[in-house]
């Protein structure tokens, strides 16, 4: 939702701001723009569209500037709406929402105050502007106790323009050192060179100037601990591959082997333990893909550990009043650690006496600060919008902690070793989607179908569909097809069966049957090959067998791999779809 970065030091700051936001796009790429203090005043480049598109950029002279990567909230994608904004003396790129900017925005009109642009972060200049009375750090405190909502703030000043000011609140903000000068970022990667790294907390501010960072807190200066340094392998490549996703898709081997926990092997892992021996009853509280992850868990939880398990997407359990009772263990799941319905739906779930563990891919993330304890799916950077390798890693943890739980009340438990090396196979087969995906070209819809474990794959398949091919899609447990979606099938529409649980076979083959007598297009994923061969089925994609609770973890592989070779039929960029962004930290 918006990348920012800031850089004040002894070099250019233009290409080392440009470097930061193409690092910074896969958090909205429908604007972007720098500002840079040259010659006693601003220059500034701004356009609509991607980084590439600030063509001229990289010559603005002068040691220290800002930019901004944005994915639009209030206010079309275009130039006029592009950050940086400016007004009187300050420049400042926002990542965030202001709740309130109509009311501050008719204040400063009434003030005779002209605005530029239909955006909420303009208003924060004109504010900054007002409180001004020749200490720019008052000025922001003052301007900031105004906005309700959310923000993560670089500012630049004109009578002081070699200093970058930061401030946060629920909007990720990371501030560093460098051999050859100061850096601010939305996130760790696109100010990878620094040899020291700070995390704003909420309510907090930074002053950036000459080799010197100060932190502030409410009551003043404040001091602050470094965070781990990133490693090479943080910094996004594509290495040979053409897109990030089949990169990432190629990784999810990996993140499986890395994301499994044997939680009674380490001692680390004993408070969880403990929390595990007195859960009766577990919510979990994720969006989108993380919400599909919650679904697989609820059925490999509930039947391993007998233990009822409530999957609630964050943006409702927030607003709903939610009932939590003694014993509740609430599971936050994101693999960003940022997302805004998410981190309010801990916060609630806390504050209503839930445990809560978070389970992210992000270490150093806004939900570690929030939860009792945190887990991480180790997948490694995940920077395709379209999640995948990141469900895997989900998946693995949850599976594990469901056997955990299991064991805790002495019951047996699978194996989820093999998991990482059956997920290599399958990648192997999942390459058959690129012929596959031609079939769904001249479709008006797709739909995707599966019951108990292979639902939640239905589900995430169809998601990721949507997401970067832009065809209209459903996903639906299967046996709800013929109370209404049936009527939409007709002759060539795909449908997409998936298919691993032996016991309800016939069940799923009962849908298949009806779809096809309606002239529907069966592509069955199955690990069960006499279903493969049956007439009724278009095409079929075999998976070997494993535990069927933990099937999802590799079912979903063959779906990811037909979402990306469909966005690229489509001449889509399967990276970067339209209207989206990697990590929602708005509401
Ligand atoms: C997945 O492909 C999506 N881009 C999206 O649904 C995502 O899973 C969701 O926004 C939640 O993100 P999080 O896991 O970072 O909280």
């Amino acid at each position: 939702m918006c990348g920012i970065i800031g850089y004040t030091g002894k070099e250019q700051a233009a290409p080392k701001l440009l470097l930061g936001l193409k690092r910074l796009e896969y958090r909205g790429y429908d604007s972007a723009g720098i500002a840079v203090f040259s010659d006693g005043k601003f220059s500034v480049c701004k356009r609509k569209g991607r980084v590439s598109e600030l063509g001229g950029a990289e010559k603005l002279r002068g040691g220290c500037g800002i930019g901004h990567t944005r994915w639009a909230t209030h206010g079309a994608p275009s130039e006029r709406n592009a950050h940086p904004h400016s007004f009187g003396r300050f420049v400042l790129v926002h990542n965030g929402i202001i709740e309130n900017y109509l009311p501050l925005k008719e204040e400063c009109e009434a003030r005779g105050e002209k605005f530029i642009s239909e955006t909420d972060s303009e208003v924060i200049a004109h504010l900054l502007e007002y409180y001004d009375r020749g200490d720019v750090l008052s000025a922001i405190k003052e301007t900031v106790a105004r906005l309700k909502g959310s923000y993560a703030l670089a500012v630049m000043c004109r009578d002081e323009p070699n200093v970058l000011y930061a401030a946060r609140r629920k909007s990720p903000l990371i501030v560093g050192k460098g051999e050859e000068g100061l850096y601010l970022a939305s996130d760790v990667p696109a100010i990878a060179e620094c040899r020291e790294l700070y995390s704003l907390c909420d309510g907090e501010f930074a002053v950036l100037q000459g080799d010197n960072i100060r932190f502030y807190g409410e009551e003043g200066e404040i001091k602050k601990e470094t965070m781990k340094l990133v490693s090479k392998s943080d910094i996004p490549e594509k290495g040979a591959y053409p897109h990030f996703m089949l990169k990432e898709m190629h990784e999810i081997p990996a993140a499986i082997a890395n994301s499994l926990i044997n939680f009674e092997d380490d001692f680390c892992f004993s408070g969880i333990n403990i929390v595990l021996c007195q859960t009766e009853y577990i919510q979990i509280i994720a969006c989108g893909t993380a919400y599909h992850s919650g679904i697989a868990a609820k059925y490999a939880i509930e039947a391993l550990a007998r233990v009822p398990v409530e999957v609630t997407v964050a943006s409702e359990y927030r607003y709903r009043d939610p009932i939590v009772k003694k014993g509740t263990l609430a599971l936050a799941v994101s693999q960003s650690g940022e997302t805004a319905d998410t981190l309010a739906a801990a916060e609630l779930a806390k504050e209503k006496g839930a445990t809560v563990i978070a389970i992210t891919n992000a270490p150093d993330s806004s939900i570690t600060q929030i939860a009792h304890f945190v887990l991480f799916t180790r997948a490694g950077r995940e920077i395709a919008v379209a999640a995948t390798k990141s469900f895997n890693a989900q998946l693995a943890l949850l599976f594990s902690l469901a056997t955990a739980l299991a064991k805790t009340k002495g019951r047996q438990t699978p194996s989820l070793r093999p998991l990482p090396a059956l997920a290599e196979e399958v990648l192997t087969e999942a390459e058959k989607m690129k012929e596959i995906a031609p079939i769904l070209l001249g479709a008006k819809s797709v739909y995707f179908i599966g019951r108990g474990a292979d639902y939640c794959t239905a589900l995430e398949g169809s998601l990721k569909l949507k997401e970067i091919s832009y065809l209209p899609s459903e996903g639906y447990p299967a046996g709800e097809l013929k109370h209404g979606t049936l009527a939409l099938i007709d002759e060539g529409t795909p449908v997409i069966a998936v298919l691993t649980q032996e016991g309800l076979a016939e069940k799923t083959m009962n849908a298949v049957f009806e779809v096809y007598a309606r002239g529907g297009r069966v592509i069955l994923v199955t690990n069960l090959p006499e279903y493969a061969a049956r007439k009724e089925v278009y095409r079929s994609i075999l998976l070997p067998k494993c535990e069927e609770l933990f099937s999802p973890i590799l079912s979903v592989i063959p779906l990811q791999a037909l979402a990306y070779y469909t966005s690229l039929a489509r001449g889509n960029d399967p990276d970067k779809p339209r209207n989206l962004a990697k990590s929602v930290t708005v509401e």
